[in-house]
């Protein structure tokens, strides 16, 4: 029996208009460019506008990602959305997407995993692939961060950002995503989280409780020890070994945190895509905004081999393995 593989036919990817510069944030909380620059490499983020929401974000980047893929929304037969910051409580922010596209009828679910969503969407759905229940997959991570950023608190509202990114799947008897590894630790639940929801309820405070709260320096470390044997985990599970990557595509949080991962793969940083001086913490956008950024500028070709990985709250870390 031939194998199938999900391969990317196109990407896209949508950023809101209104860009907050280091400069700007010195107006708001006690910080610095270089402090913002040194520690994170974030020199920008992108800032929805009100009323702009996570699903405007998705339908753009999933327009475009179509248009390059040559797909119709109606050949879709299923869509998944990493996001944790959905319009809605319900319904999925992929069903919003899902009729605004005109692609009703197909399956449609959000995945949250904070920061990995857009790299446990695409597990997801590269499994519905492979398992033959898939044939054409639309796969988003889009977010609104921002909305629940804390403005006053200068520890977190410097690090993140909004946007969003799609990629058009197909079933292929070519790779393809060669594998993907997904996995959490909710022991770690209270270094990064947001402690309000509609079951647990709000609080008095100001937005209700929503707002941000992390242990930073923990998370760091954390991050930086279970990338480094994520990627090793990755490489083994492909059967392939770091010297034959073409392009690290991480997740967009933190320049050091980049850096290491790179040092462990023992790749040069000419090989690892890097936007999160542009584009601060997307969170589940962050990756494939950066696939996109990469593709659109003639860096990632075809035929190259692609080490996608993401951390977040949870905690949860994802990678995958593809063949773009
Ligand atoms: N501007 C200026 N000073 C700031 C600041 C800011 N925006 N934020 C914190 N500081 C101060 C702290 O108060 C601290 O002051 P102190 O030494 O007087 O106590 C000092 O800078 C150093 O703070 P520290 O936390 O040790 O800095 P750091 O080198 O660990 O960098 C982060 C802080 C948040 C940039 C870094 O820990 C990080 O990136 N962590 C991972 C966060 C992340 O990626 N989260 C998302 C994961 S998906």
């Amino acid at each position: 029996m031939t194998a199938i593989y999900s391969r990317i036919l196109g990407t896209g990817s949508a950023l809101p208009e209104r860009v907050l510069t280091n400069a700007d944030l010195e107006k708001l909380v006690d910080t610095s460019d270089e402090w913002i620059r040194t520690r994170t490499g974030i020199r920008q983020r992108h800032i929805a506008a009100e009323g702009e929401t996570t699903g405007d974000l998705a339908f753009a980047a999933a327009q475009r990602a179509l248009e390059a893929a040559g797909v119709k929304a109606s050949e879709l037969d299923l869509i998944v959305v990493g996001t944790t910051t959905p319009d809605l409580i319900f319904p999925s922010t992929a069903c919003l997407v899902q009729h605004r596209l005109g692609a009703n009828g197909c399956a449609a679910f959000d995945v949250n995993a904070a920061c990995s969503g857009f790299v446990y969407a695409l597990g997801v759905a590269d499994k519905f692939i492979k398992s033959g229940q898939s044939k054409k997959v639309l796969v988003i991570g889009a977010e609104t961060l921002t909305r629940m950023v804390d403005w006053g608190e200068r520890e977190t509202c410097v690090l993140f950002g909004d946007g969003a990114g799609a990629v058009v799947l197909e079933a292929s008897p070519e790779p393809g995503i060669y594998t993907t590894c997904m996995h959490a630790d909710g022991g770690y639940k209270e270094l990064l989280w947001n402690p309000v929801g509609v079951s647990a309820g709000f609080t008095d405070e100001p937005n209700h409780g929503v707002r941000i709260r992390m242990a930073g320096r923990e998370v760091f470390k954390v991050a930086v020890k279970t990338l480094d044997s994520l990627v090793e985990e990755t490489l083994r599970a492909a059967g392939m070994e770091a010297s034959q990557l073409d392009w690290l595509i991480p997740h967009q949080a933190n320049l050091r945190i980049i850096e290491a991962t790179a040092k462990r793969l023992n790749m040069s940083m000419d090989q690892v895509v890097v936007t999160v001086d542009q584009h601060a913490n997307t969170s589940a956008g962050s990756v494939p905004l950066a696939l996109d950024y990469a593709v659109r500028s003639g860096k990632v070709l075809r035929g190259q081999n692609l080490l996608l990985e993401a951390f977040g709250g949870g905690f949860t870390w994802a990678s995958a393995l593809l063949r773009y």
